[in-house]
C-alpha cells in the first residue's frame, strides 16, 4: 500500500513521522474520513470544510490547500487502486520540543492512507446493529475532529464485551452519539430524531446528508435530545458515519428495538444515500 507523508507517496514500511510529533505525544492532531464508492471520493467538500473549521478552532496551520488536498486523495485512490473503501487523512501540528504551550512556528504534518472495504453491500447492513449504552466521558468539544479517540476506543470494547457492536453514549440523561457515528431514532409517529448540532456531537458530513435527503423525500426530522428509554421505545433506530453511511440498530441495552429487524425509514435512507452517492 502507498502511504502519503509530507509530500511523498510511499510504501508503507518507509513512511515515517517524528517520535516529537504533537500529535503522538498529545494528540494534538485533526482526521478526517472520507468514503470511496466506485472510485470516487464522497462528499470531498463537506469533509474539507469540516476539516478547515477543525483547524482554525485549533488554531492550528492548514499543511497544504484544500485543493491541494482533493489532489492527494483522488491520487492516493489511483495509485492504490481504490474502487471502496475509505481515505484517512489526518493534520497535526507537527514535531516540536516537547512543550504543552503550541510551538511558536509550527511544521504540521500531513498523512493520509487507503483502506479497502466493502461498504455498499456490507451484510450487516441486512441485518443490523446491537448496541448498548454507556456513560459519555469524552472531552467537550466533541465538534473538533480531534485523534483523541482512547475513551471511544474503550467505548468500543466494552461492547464488545457485553456481545454487541457498538456504544451509544449518555450525557445528562440524553444521547449523545455513537462511538464514531452519529445516533438517530424513528418514532412510533414515524419522525427521525437525532440531537441537534453543538459542541456536544460531531457535526457529521453522512448526517448533514442525510437529513437533506430525508428533507427532499417529504419525512418529518426533528434535531433535539432523545434518552435511552425513548429510544427503546421508538419504532427505529439507526447511526450514520463515513464508513457505515446509514446503518440500522436493532437492539439496545438487550432491548429489541421494533420487531428486532431493520425497519423500513433507515432501509429507505440507506437505498437513498447510495442512490445518490453513486
Ligand atoms: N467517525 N460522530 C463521531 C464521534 C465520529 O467519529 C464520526 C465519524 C461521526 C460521523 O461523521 P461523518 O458522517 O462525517 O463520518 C459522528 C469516522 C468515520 C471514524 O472515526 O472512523
Amino acid at each position: 500500500r502507498i502511504v502519503y507523508v509530507n509530500g511523498d507517496y510511499l510504501p508503507e514500511e518507509d513512511a515515517k513521522i517524528s517520535v516529537f510529533d504533537r500529535g503522538f505525544l498529545f494528540a494534538d492532531g485533526v482526521y478526517e474520513v472520507t468514503s470511496v464508492l466506485g472510485g470516487k471520493l464522497i462528499d470531498f467538500e463537506g469533509h474539507a470544510k469540516r476539516l478547515e473549521r477543525s483547524l482554525s478552532e485549533l488554531d492550528m496551520p492548514a499543511p497544504v490547500t484544500m485543493d491541494a488536498l482533493l489532489e492527494i486523495h483522488r491520487e492516493l485512490v489511483a495509485r492504490n487502486e481504490v474502487h471502496e473503501g475509505l481515505v484517512y487523512l489526518q493534520v497535526t501540528r507537527g514535531a516540536a520540543d516537547r512543550d504543552f504551550a503550541y510551538p511558536a512556528e509550527p511544521k504540521p504534518s500531513l498523512v493520509l492512507f487507503t483502506q479497502t472495504k466493502t461498504l455498499a453491500d456490507a451484510p450487516v447492513a441486512k441485518t443490523g446493529i446491537k448496541v448498548i449504552s454507556i456513560e459519555d466521558q469524552r472531552w467537550g468539544r466533541r465538534d473538533i475532529k480531534t485523534v483523541q479517540l482512547l475513551y471511544p476506543s474503550m467505548g468500543k470494547m466494552m461492547a464488545k464485551a457485553a456481545g454487541v457492536d457498538d456504544a451509544w453514549m449518555v450525557e445528562d440523561g440524553a444521547v449523545t452519539e455513537g462511538t464514531s457515528n452519529n445516533a438517530y431514532i424513528v418514532t412510533k409517529a414515524g419522525t427521525i430524531v437525532t440531537r441537534h448540532l453543538g459542541n456536544e456531537i460531531l457535526h457529521g458530513i453522512t448526517r448533514a446528508a442525510v437529513l437533506r435527503f430525508a428533507r427532499e423525500a417529504q419525512m418529518a426530522v426533528e434535531e433535539r435530545s432523545f434518552t435511552i428509554e425513548e429510544a427503546k421505545d421508538a419504532a427505529e433506530a439507526f447511526i450514520t458515519s463515513a464508513s457505515t453511511f446509514v446503518m440500522p440498530v436493532v437492539e439496545l441495552d438487550g432491548a429489541q428495538i421494533g420487531d428486532g429487524t431493520p425497519g423500513p425509514v433507515a432501509t429507505r435512507l440507506r437505498e437513498i444515500y447510495l442512490e445518490e452517492s453513486l
